[in-house]
This record gives structure tokens, C-alpha cells and sequence, in this order.
């Protein structure tokens, strides 16, 4: 596996790749890797002849009380899992050489970035869409691979994708869980002990939800007060937000028998936040398929 801090040098070494004619897989990750990001590798691994991996903790899709400097790092474990994964290129740039002194250049998605976490983390949302549409730039990858926990940074990179026309194919891969039902997250390490035992609440959540879809509830205002109820039966957890919305344009969403309806929540277990979110859809609808954008 080869690594490389420097933009210049992972061009030039891409550029070669190119020259043969080799498609390019591209997984964008904040390190502190778990299997879900293995999983993107893996699909990557598996659809192209190139995988690079990026591995930047952006400093500027946290907000000023987030865990920007705490955020779990270990590079020696992550270059170990990336090795192991048959990754060819990890990209490894320091905050200078992302975001050089005079940087004043934003991306911003306007209508897709506003509810949910955009709404809880106003920056949020611009900070991923300008490292996104950077490290597409830079690497040039003909599919990139992003995960539907993050289902609405997924809407946002498809966004920004179409709307500054470039050729990669942006790529949602399914979450990864574990045997408990819990989101494979870097953050999931925060959890106490207790906190992860109720952290499983989350995945229950989504699956009682889906499970009220098929039994024939209609009605989104009732379903989200059976769920929140849910969420205050469990001491260690608070709701930040559950909502039942549209999963292409994130409205919320009145009567639920009438087509997929994403449902998404984020709680809080302790000082931990997470974020998890399901795709449901009444008897006799098609279950959703992963997403993918095609370039532009
Ligand atoms: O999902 C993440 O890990 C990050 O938001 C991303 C896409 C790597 C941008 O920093």
C-alpha cells in the first residue's frame, strides 16, 4: 500500500493508474476505522482496480463545542486495517495542505443540508461538502463509496455531484451493525458500558417502526409519539431529534402508507450522539435499494 501526504504526488501517481486505463474506487474517511468503513473498502475492492482511501479529520465540519479534538485517532491501527484491506493508496494530507493559508473558498448545499443535522449543526454540513467536492477533486475516482448512516451527508455529496457536474458515480453502501442491531460509528468508543447496552435503542427504534409501517399505521404524527415514548422510557438516552421524512427531499412526511419513507433519528446516550436511520415502506411497496448517482 502505498501513502502519500501530498496532493501533488498522489496526482501524479493516479495519473499513471489513469494512463492504463484503471478505474478508480475512492472511500473518503475520518479514520478510526471499524468494519463499516472495511465494508466500503470491500465494495470498493470489488468494483474497481484502484482503491484509495482518504483518511482526514476535517476540521471544519465540526462545530466549536464538538469533539473535533477528541475524535478518536489511530493511525498506525488504521494503516494496519487499510493494509489488510488490499488498499492501494491511502491519502494522508495535513489540515495545511487541505485548507492552505488564505483558503476562503466554500461549498454549500442549500436545501438539503438545512433540516435534521443541519439544523442541530449549522456549519456541519458546509465543512463536508467543501472536503468532499476537494478530495473528488483531487482524486478523481470513477465510483465513491459513502455509507447510509450518514444518509443525509450521502444526499449532500449526491447534490453537490449533480449540481458541479462531476463524472464520479457517488455510491451509497448499506450500515454495517452489530450483532445487537447498534450502527457500526468511530464514535460507538465513547460509549460506557451501560451506555452501549442502551444505545441498542437506537436500532429498535428503526425496526419498530418499520414494524408499525407493515402492520398499517398511516399516521406519522402517532408513530413518532409511540417512538419518542420509546426514547424517554430509556433513562440513559435523550432525543435530539426522530423524524419521518422523504427520503429523496428530507420533508417531513403526514401519511405514511404511500410510498418509502426514511426514518431517522439522532439520540444521545451520556455525552454520546449518534445517528442511525431506516428506509421503510408499507406492504406491497418495493423495499428501497441502496442509492447510487450516476456522474454528471
Ligand atoms: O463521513 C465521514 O467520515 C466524513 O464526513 C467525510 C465524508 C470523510 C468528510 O470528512
Amino acid at each position: 500500500m502505498r501513502t502519500f501526504e501530498q496532493i501533488s504526488n498522489l496526482r501524479t501517481y493516479l495519473r499513471g493508474l489513469r494512463q492504463e486505463r484503471k478505474t478508480v474506487g475512492f472511500v473518503p474517511t475520518m479514520g478510526a476505522l471499524h468494519a463499516g468503513h472495511l465494508s466500503l473498502v470491500q465494495r470498493a475492492r470489488g468494483e474497481c482496480d484502484v482503491v484509495v482511501v482518504s483518511i482526514f479529520v476535517n476540521p471544519t465540519q465540526f462545530g466549536p463545542k464538538e469533539d473535533y479534538s477528541k475524535y478518536p485517532r489511530d493511525m498506525p491501527r488504521d494503516m494496519q486495517l487499510t493494509s489488510n484491506a488490499g488498499v492501494d493508496a491511502l491519502f494522508l494530507p495535513t489540515s495545511e495542505e487541505i485548507y492552505p493559508a488564505g483558503f476562503q473558498t466554500w461549498v454549500e448545499v442549500t436545501e438539503v443540508s438545512k433540516p435534521l443535522e443541519g439544523a442541530l449543526r449549522p456549519e456541519h454540513y458546509r465543512g463536508v461538502a467543501t472536503v468532499v467536492t476537494k478530495l473528488l477533486n483531487i482524486v478523481q475516482p470513477d465510483i465513491a463509496y459513502f455509507g447510509q448512516k450518514d444518509y443525509q451527508q450521502f444526499l449532500v455529496v449526491e447534490r453537490l455531484a449533480r449540481d458541479l457536474n462531476m463524472p464520479a458515480t457517488i455510491q451509497m453502501v448499506p450500515t454495517l451493525r452489530e450483532s445487537d442491531g447498534l450502527a457500526m460509528s468511530s464514535r460507538n468508543v465513547y460509549l460506557s458500558e451501560e451506555e452501549r447496552s442502551a444505545a441498542t435503542l437506537l436500532s429498535r427504534l428503526l425496526s419498530t417502526a418499520g414494524q408499525r409501517v407493515l402492520a398499517g399505521v398511516t399516521s406519522a404524527q402517532t408513530l413518532r409519539a409511540e417512538l419518542e415514548a420509546l426514547v424517554s422510557a430509556e433513562p440513559l438516552a435523550t432525543l435530539e431529534y426522530i423524524e419521518l421524512v422523504h427520503p429523496d427531499t428530507l420533508k417531513p412526511i403526514q401519511t405514511l402508507g404511500e410510498g418509502v419513507t426514511l426514518v431517522v433519528a439522532a439520540v444521545r446516550f451520556g455525552k454520546t450522539r449518534l445517528i442511525d436511520n431506516a428506509l421503510i415502506a408499507p406492504e406491497g411497496v418495493a423495499p428501497p435499494r441502496p442509492r447510487v448517482s450516476k456522474g454528471v
